[in-house]
């Protein structure tokens, strides 16, 4: 395959970016995106340009650290797929593909295609854990959880953290991770003893860290690569109420 790439090209944080061109050719539709883009800057260390930055890590759509804009889509324009699990027979031949890094406020693009996501970090450190010592790992059915919390819980937990709700969002909102961090642990018993601090907790540092409000536009569960659904927003705003609520009463 010849692809004409257009790829977002930035010095740092401070700086202005800028699009830059290139011809690749000879791209196996067999790679996968982050092998093509291994492929442009093996071209350019031998053109003795700089390469391009981008993050990865797992390569297999687990950790969640791949985070490109693909023509306009976070992870591309595959459902349910992170841009590590993007291949390249899904482009044609001739394609021209626009690549950027997530844009939103609350993620400075630190290199090229590299964003600082640590503002994710801070909203899971403000309650996305239990604090009860847990020892070690008890009899399965030591503590009886329904079936349907349970796959509800694991459901919220595939939320691997790669940003794309808050890239897709007009908004810029991030309740769709903040909702499916809270979520799993707010649906099981071990979550229970501090459910309506974390709830407060997680929706203050999110709030903080500078992302927008939730307009219930949905593009963020149609860009999740982990198909994270809207519902888990409603329940987060339910158990928001109710710890608010609590909270004034109390
Ligand atoms: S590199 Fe780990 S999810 Fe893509």
């Amino acid at each position: 395959m010849k692809l004409f790439l257009k790829v977002w090209k930035q010095d740092g944080p401070q700086t202005e970016g800028r699009f830059e061109s290139h011809v690749l050719d000879g791209v196996s539709e067999d790679s996968s995106f982050l092998e093509m883009l291994d492929q442009l800057n093996e071209q350019l260390l031998e053109e003795g340009k700089e390469p391009v930055a981008f993050d990865h890590d797992c390569r297999e759509g687990i950790c969640g650290t791949c985070s490109l804009n693909i023509n306009g889509f976070a992870h591309g324009p595959e459902n349910s797929t992170t841009t590590c699990q993007l291949h390249m027979r899904k482009f044609e031949d001739g394609d021209t593909i626009t690549i950027e890094p997530f844009r939103a406020k609350a993620f400075p693009v630190i290199r090229d295609l590299v964003v600082d996501r640590s503002a994710f970090d801070k909203i899971i450190q403000a309650g996305g854990y239990i604090t009860v010592r847990t020892g070690s790992a008890p009899d399965g059915n030591a503590l009886p959880v329904p079936k349907e919390d349970a796959d509800l819980a694991m459901d919220a937990a595939q939320c691997i953290g790669c940003g794309a709700c808050v890239a897709s969002c007009k908004n810029a909102s991030a309740m769709l991770f903040t909702s499916a961090k809270a979520g799993h642990l707010n649906m099981l018993p071990q979550g229970q003893a501090e459910k309506d601090s974390r709830v407060l907790n997680m929706v203050a540092a999110m709030d903080e860290a500078g992302f927008g409000n939730c307009r219930n536009y949905g593009e963020c569960s149609a860009a999740c690569p982990k198909d994270i659904s809207l519902d888990y927003i409603a329940k987060l705003n339910r158990d928001y109420a109710k710890a608010k609520i609590k909270k004034v009463f109390s």
